[in-house]
């Protein structure tokens, strides 16, 4: 008999737009510093710049465009189709710009991650540097979580924080969020391919201990591995 060979986790990442989040998961699995494949890049708009990303790696890519279903669960059903065909360990949303059903995600629950740029529970939804200039916080910043059916929110993973300065712009702040979203997407997708984290009830566990209600804080690129 043929030895067994230890197949490597396969990732379906869902994406709307620039991919950056997309490209930083991209060069960790090339790098082999993520230790798993990505089966499928899939997103709901044709000409999401990310799905250039993917070909440019040779991953193969789908697009659902939502534009051609009137019902959500009409659009997820065949979402789940397209997803499904690859047989992934992990579903990774990075900026996938829809909100999904309660039945897609408990479809993929404990195995479904997003990216949301606040420092979740805050500001769910859209506009979120804008809303934390506006609130006058003086830190902002990004959380990585499991997701459950309510909107951007689940077990947080991790959360890393900037400070918010008098100058800055919604985009200026987007900017500094963003290069944070890149150290920690990749770590979070790194520990879930190596089964290092999981979801149990309403907690995110990391090597079988409860991770806190914010998420582990990122306190340095170089202290998470
Ligand atoms: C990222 O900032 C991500 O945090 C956000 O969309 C952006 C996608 O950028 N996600 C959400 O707002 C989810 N609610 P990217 O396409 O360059 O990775």
């Amino acid at each position: 008999m043929e030895p067994e060979i230890a197949k490597a986790p396969i990732i379906v990442v869902l994406i709307s737009g620039s991919g950056s989040n997309l490209q930083a998961i991209i060069d960790q699995v090339a790098s082999e510093e993520i230790p798993a494949v990505i089966g499928a890049v899939i997103s709901n708009r044709p000409e999401a710049k990310g799905l250039e990303r993917a070909k440019k790696a040779g991953i193969p890519t789908a697009t659902v465009d939502h534009k051609n279903f009137e019902q959500r669960e009409l659009f997820d059903a065949n979402l789940i189709r397209t997803i499904d065909e690859y047989q992934p360990d992990l579903i990774v949303l990075a900026g996938f710009m829809r909100i999904l059903t309660p039945d897609f995600v408990r479809r993929y629950e404990g195995k479904l991650l997003n990216i949301h740029p606040s420092l979740l529970p805050k500001y769910p939804g859209l506009h979120t540097h804008q809303r934390a200039i506006d609130a006058g916080d003086l830190e902002h910043g990004v959380t990585t979580h499991f997701v459950t059916t309510d909107l951007d929110s689940g077990p947080n993973i991790i959360q890393a924080t900037v400070p918010v300065l008098p100058q800055d712009t919604a985009e200026s702040l987007a900017t500094r969020v963003q290069h944070q979203e890149h150290v920690i997407y990749p770590i979070t997708v790194k520990w879930f391919v190596q089964g290092r984290i999981t979801m149990s009830g309403d907690t995110a566990q990391l090597d079988g201990v409860d991770l806190p209600q914010s998420g582990l804080p990122l306190e340095s690129p170089n202290t998470l591995h």
